[in-house]
């Protein structure tokens, strides 16, 4: 086995992996460990690679099968299945930020998406962080009375909710035709590897809770939402360049920050992993 070094960033979410290169052949048991640790930790920061479009979505299959993005056309020139998030989109004026508030990625799908992740193209020279807030914790620190009554509901999860506090852009008609029906998921999930409850929250595409009024159903989201958000669950990820970084969207929910000098640009290749009816 390579050697390589995993190390948490907080007392609860993500660890800096340091010492492989994954334009190389990774081990069956250098992946086992890092699918491991990605359970773990929830959010893996590998650090110091250097990635074309081909070899990052080589390296991605270390944790799983690709999934394709909603907006097909948001691809690498040449690259198809390799996507990318920037600050390049303006509609009517105002310039759009991809992933702008606390959300879980595509949870629209049936099978969402188990990983989402990043590699570092451009970056501005200062801001444009990425904020992760660990669900199984904000979970497990509810009342009592509020766990009682989260489990076991559902909620419609749609491309875009009428109720979305931002706009996801363009997309083009063809991409909108191949969006699935809604997904229809339980507000607490149990993380199939690590065991751990989470909520599972989307402000940007849950349009209802089955069996309550929209005003109530909005309500305990808004309410779950500032709960989830506090500092304490939260890990800050500050770019560098050769950063690839990994999420787990049924152990964290992220927004990116458009803290930064939109002069600059910020461009990062995007790929997710295939995951599985959540439950
Ligand atoms: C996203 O939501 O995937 C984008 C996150 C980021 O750009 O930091």
């Amino acid at each position: 086995m390579t050697s390589f070094t995993i190390t948490p960033m907080t007392g609860h979410t993500g660890a800096e992996v340091v010492g492989l290169d994954f334009t190389k052949p990774i081990d069956g048991e250098t992946r086992a460990s890092l699918n491991r640790a990605f359970a773990q930790h929830h959010v893996l920061v590998m650090r110091d690679q250097h990635f074309s479009p081909d070899q990052f979505k080589v390296a991605a299959q270390v944790f799983g099968e690709l999934k394709p993005h909603d907006k097909k056309e948001t691809h690498v020139p040449g690259h198809p299945d390799v996507y990318y998030v920037s600050n390049d989109e303006v509609v009517n004026g105002k310039r759009v930020i991809p992933g702008e508030t606390f959300h879980t990625d595509h949870s629209n799908h049936p099978r969402p998406p188990k990983a989402t992740m990043l590699y570092a193209v451009e970056l501005p020279s200062r801001g444009g962080d990425t904020q992760y807030v660990n669900m199984h914790d904000a979970y497990d620190e509810l009342p009592a009375a509020t766990k009682q009554k989260v489990d076991g509901l559902k909620a419609v999860h749609v491309y875009l909710s009428k109720y979305s506090p931002r706009s996801l852009g363009k997309i083009t008609a063809d991409s909108l035709r191949d969006v699935p029906p809604p997904g229809i998921h339980p507000l607490v999930r149990t993380h199939p590897e690590n065991g751990r409850k989470a909520l599972y929250l989307n402000p940007v595409r849950i349009e209802s809770i089955v069996g309550m009024e929209d005003t109530d159903a909005l309500a305990l989201i808004d309410g779950l939402m500032r709960h989830s958000t506090q500092q304490h669950f939260e890990y800050r990820h500050k770019w560098r360049h050769g950063d690839w970084v990994i999420w787990d969207n049924r152990s964290v929910m992220h927004q990116a920050n458009p803290d930064y000098d939109m002069n600059e640009r910020r461009y990062l290749y995007r790929l997710m992993i295939q995951g599985e009816v959540p439950a």
